[in-house]
Parts: C-alpha cells; sequence; structure tokens
C-alpha cells in the first residue's frame, strides 16, 4: 500500500473515533486568556469533527499528513477563482503533489461532498477567518457558491490542477 494511502486509512480510523465524540477542541477553556471565541462556532465544531484529524485543531497541519491551512486558504478567499479552489477542495478533494509554505505534500485529501452546503461554507469561512484571519474586506463564503461548485462535479486531480491558478505565486 502507498504510504499516501496508509495515511488516507489511518485517518479515516481516527475520523471515525473523532466522529464518535471526542470534544470539540478548538473551545478555549473556561477563563483561557488570548484565546476569543470563534467567529464562526458551527463552522469550528464542523471543523473539529471533520478536519482536524489530519489538519490539527489549529490547522497548522501534521507534516507526516496533511498541510497547514494557516496563510493559503485566506489567500484563496480573496480571489473568485480561489474562492471556488476552496469550494472543490472541500466538496471533490485534493491528490497529488502540492508544495504549502515551502513544504511538499503528495497525499489525499478525502472528499466532504457529504456534507450540505451551508455546513460547508461555515466550515471555510472558520478556516479562513478564525484561523487564517483574512481581513474584514474579505466576503465571508455562501452557501450558493459551494452549491455552484457541486453542480459540475470534478476530480480530486483536477482540483490540483485548478490550484495552480490560484496558489501564490513562487509557491
Ligand atoms: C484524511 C485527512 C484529511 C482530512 C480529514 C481533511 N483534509 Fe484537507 N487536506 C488533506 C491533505 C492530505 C491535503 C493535501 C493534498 C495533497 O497533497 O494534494 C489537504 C488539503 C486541503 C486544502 C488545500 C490547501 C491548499 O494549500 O491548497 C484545504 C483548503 C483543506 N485541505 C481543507 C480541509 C477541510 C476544510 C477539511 C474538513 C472539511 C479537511 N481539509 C479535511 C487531508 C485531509
Amino acid at each position: 500500500m502507498s504510504r499516501a494511502r496508509a495515511a488516507a486509512r489511518r485517518a479515516r480510523g481516527v475520523l471515525c473515533a473523532v466522529a464518535a465524540g471526542t470534544a470539540w477542541a478548538f473551545a478555549p477553556a473556561p477563563g483561557a486568556a488570548n484565546a476569543p471565541a470563534a467567529k464562526y462556532a458551527q463552522g469550528a465544531a464542523s471543523f473539529q469533527a471533520n478536519c482536524s484529524v489530519c489538519h490539527g485543531s489549529s490547522g497548522a497541519g501534521l507534516p507526516s499528513l496533511a498541510p497547514p491551512l494557516l496563510t493559503y486558504p485566506a489567500h484563496y478567499a480573496a480571489s473568485a477563482e480561489g474562492r471556488r479552489q476552496l469550494a472543490m477542495t472541500v466538496l471533490y478533494g485534493l491528490f497529488g503533489e502540492i508544495t504549502v509554505d515551502d513544504k511538499r505534500f503528495d497525499f489525499k485529501m478525502p472528499e466532504f461532498a457529504r456534507l450540505d452546503d451551508a455546513t460547508l461554507a461555515a466550515t471555510l469561512n472558520f478556516v479562513v477567518f478564525d484561523l487564517g484571519h483574512a481581513p474584514d474586506s474579505v466576503r465571508p463564503l455562501a452557501a450558493d457558491e459551494v452549491a455552484a461548485e457541486r453542480a459540475h462535479a470534478i476530480d480530486g486531480a483536477a482540483v490540483r490542477e485548478h490550484r495552480k491558478s490560484v496558489v501564490p505565486s513562487g509557491s
């Protein structure tokens, strides 16, 4: 079995354990200082249930498994094609080699088409605004932007092809 497949299998196992009831880890402990509440609380809950197993609860990524989400998603959200890229990534996954913050990843992100448009938009807004600190000038993603990408299905390899047009230059 390839390394990527093994990692994906391992992650799916953990994902089940998470779905089975691990508490939402992003919530600051009561009274914790310097830990503002998430702007997108519903998105935060979805992120912790569906994404943190690979990307880490603060989105910093895991070197052997998945890239950090702290800079690129906020960058993507500032352009029309980048917003499409975000929606496509969660709907259809992402396969193949990519570079993030000068680090190479070559794994397989699973698709999350089973989640509804509003949940996916909220999850992406948590990534873009709460984790990525996109400025207020960036418009939050809306459910209909996710619906527009759901209307024409592609695969994770095509999502990676499209990514080339939106990734920050030099990456
Ligand atoms: C099974 C592990 C796994 C899970 C669960 C997962 N991802 Fe990923 N994600 C990855 C991997 C691996 C990549 C990079 C794929 C590659 O190497 O081509 C990735 C890439 C991404 C990217 C693209 C980053 C970029 O620079 O273009 C985004 C955005 C993203 N994930 C968001 C999410 C969100 C949101 C969720 C939850 C709905 C999620 N991921 C769940 C493994 C995962």
